[in-house]
């Protein structure tokens, strides 16, 4: 997935035909999203990719989710949503998932995805659209880029793992530094 092509021959353009998702869709973005956001490549992507996922995004804004579909076969997808704030005229777009297979990419179908989500963004009035990566995706980066957002910033995401207790910290170590602040007053 991190693979950044040099300049060399270009690929073929896939023949896709970019449509909205429908029902019937819904089981084989989820398995094609399976084996984009694995958790060895992209950790944060696949630990919140699972069906509810898309059945969510699907529900709540079935207009927003796109297929790129070849010979009868998903081999694409984007999902998004809007945000508008109270107080606020902006509207927001979100695209929350784009996934090419991996066979397929570097052929256009990531483009042609985005392009008509961008159209459906900007029909819905939309003034400032938004993506996340994680940083070591280089290859969504450069996508991005190309697709002209700019303006990155900085997220860190942090963990707890809940399914080991804690340890208290010791009282030996609280004692010499309390020890120690005493003696240096
Ligand atoms: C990001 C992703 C959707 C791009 O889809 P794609 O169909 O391969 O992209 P396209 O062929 O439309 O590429 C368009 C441009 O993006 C850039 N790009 C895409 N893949 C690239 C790669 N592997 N290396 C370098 N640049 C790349 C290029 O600038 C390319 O333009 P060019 O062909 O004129 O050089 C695809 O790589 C993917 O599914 N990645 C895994 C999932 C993911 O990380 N999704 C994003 C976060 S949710």
């Amino acid at each position: 997935m991190v693979v950044v092509e040099g300049p060399g021959k270009k690929k073929k353009p896939a023949n896709v035909t970019v449509r909205q998702m429908d029902v019937d869709d819904l089981a084989a973005v989820f398995h094609l999203g399976e084996n984009l956001f694995k958790a060895e490549v992209a950790p944060n992507l696949y630990r919140t990719w699972d069906e509810y996922e898309v059945a969510g995004l699907f529900l709540e804004d079935s207009e927003y989710c796109l297929v790129a579909e070849m010979d009868d076969r998903i081999v694409g997808f984007a999902l998004g949503t809007t945000v508008s704030k109270t107080r606020s005229a902006w509207k927001y777009g979100h695209l929350v998932w784009l996934g090419v297979d991996v066979s397929l990419q570097t052929r256009g179908i990531g483009e042609k995805l985005f392009h008509q989500f961008k159209t459906l963004m900007v029909e819905d009035g939309v003034k400032i659209l938004l993506v996340d990566s994680e940083a070591n995706n280089l290859a969504a980066l450069r996508f991005f880029r190309k697709m002209g957002f700019g303006n990155p910033r900085q997220h860190i995401y942090l963990s707890l793992n809940l399914s080991t207790p804690r340890r208290a910290p010791s009282k030996k170590g609280n004692g010499n530094r309390a020890a120690k602040e005493r003696s240096s007053s």
